[in-house]
């Protein structure tokens, strides 16, 4: 029977119920960084490239980060073992740790970082939304200039989400002042044009996401075009495919923005060949055997 397991610190245990101290600074200042990662059928799919974000993300913040990349990623897989989950998410959190509330940072030689990763089954998104596609409401970007550190301060992603949420939409796409689209609360947009995918260019204004690089070597492969670089809102509800994507989503076709149609309102070709593409790479990494997905 597979469990949802919590490796705290060097310590494992049940992740139900498990407690931070009151004052670790994640808890007091929302300080600190994250990752998302994916398990399919046991394996890790680009685990690699998660742990080199995180070690960005740290030193992002000055935050040293315990231990090296081969001794997370091989803690982390004996976890997901152990946990008996096959299809599992991992989320793993790094925080200065636990000292009196100041906002100067504790000493490194008196108090040690908080570092736990949590094992729970991976999310099934609805299959109807991969065929139909979803709808995007606007939001505007409110967040920080370091959006591309992973970091837990998360309170502007949260509200655009929840709000799009109530306006009856699946992600909040976000604009900024100048009225260019960024990225999603939590997925990172793309719109096509003419054949060409257009999509954010990866600075400090979003989160480079893992799944976007796989997108980017997709869209290589397959021979289409990308142009990394910002469009308006206006100009992304005029495009003719759009899509989103995430660790969990991988990618997902986009068929509405606001009140508007994106291209014929059904998923697009371009956005189906990469989005077969991505999930072929993830069969193949993960060993799944094609006719398991069908
Ligand atoms: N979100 N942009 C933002 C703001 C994100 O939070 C995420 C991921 C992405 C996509 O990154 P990736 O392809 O590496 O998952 C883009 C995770 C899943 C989360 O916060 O739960």
């Amino acid at each position: 029977m597979p469990r949802d397991l919590l490796w705290i610190n060097g310590e494992t245990m049940p992740a139900e119920g498990a407690l931070l101290p009151l004052e670790d600074r994640a808890t007091v200042f929302g300080e600190g960084i994250y990752e998302v990662a994916i398990f399919y059928d046991g394996q890790p799919f680009m685990l690699r490239e998660h742990l080199e974000r995180w070690e960005q993300s740290a030193a992002g913040i000055e935050l040293v980060s315990p231990g090296t990349l081969e001794e997370r990623e091989a803690r982390i897989c004996a976890l997901v073992e152990q946990s008996g989950h096959l299809d599992a998410l991992v989320y793993g959190q790094l925080s200065r740790g636990h000292a009196r509330r100041n906002h100067l940072f504790p000493d490194p030689l008196a108090v040690a970082p908080t570092e736990f990763w949590i094992v729970r089954k991976a999310p099934v998104h609805k299959p109807e939304c991969y065929r139909t596609g979803v709808r995007l409401v606007s939001q505007p970007d409110e967040r920080w200039a370091h959006c591309h550190y992973k970091t837990i301060s998360l309170l502007p992603n949260c509200l655009a989400k929840e709000r799009a949420h109530r306006a009856g939409g699946y992600e909040a796409l976000l604009y900024r002042e100048d009225g260019t689209v960024t990225e999603c609360s939590s997925s990172n947009a793309y719109c096509v044009r003419g054949g060409v995918v257009w999509t954010h260019p990866a600075t400090n204004r979003i989160l480079e996401g893992v799944t976007r690089q796989a997108i980017m070597a997709a869209a290589a492969s397959l021979g289409i075009p990308v142009r990394e670089q910002a469009v308006t809102l206006e100009e992304f509800k005029q495009a003719d495919e759009a899509f989103i994507s995430s660790t969990t989503m991988e990618v997902m076709p986009v068929t509405a923005v606001d009140e508007a149609h994106i291209g014929a309102a059904k998923p697009g070709p371009v956005t189906l060949r990469l989005r077969e593409a991505v999930r072929a790479r993830v069969m193949r990494e993960c060993g799944i055997p094609q006719a398991e997905t069908a």
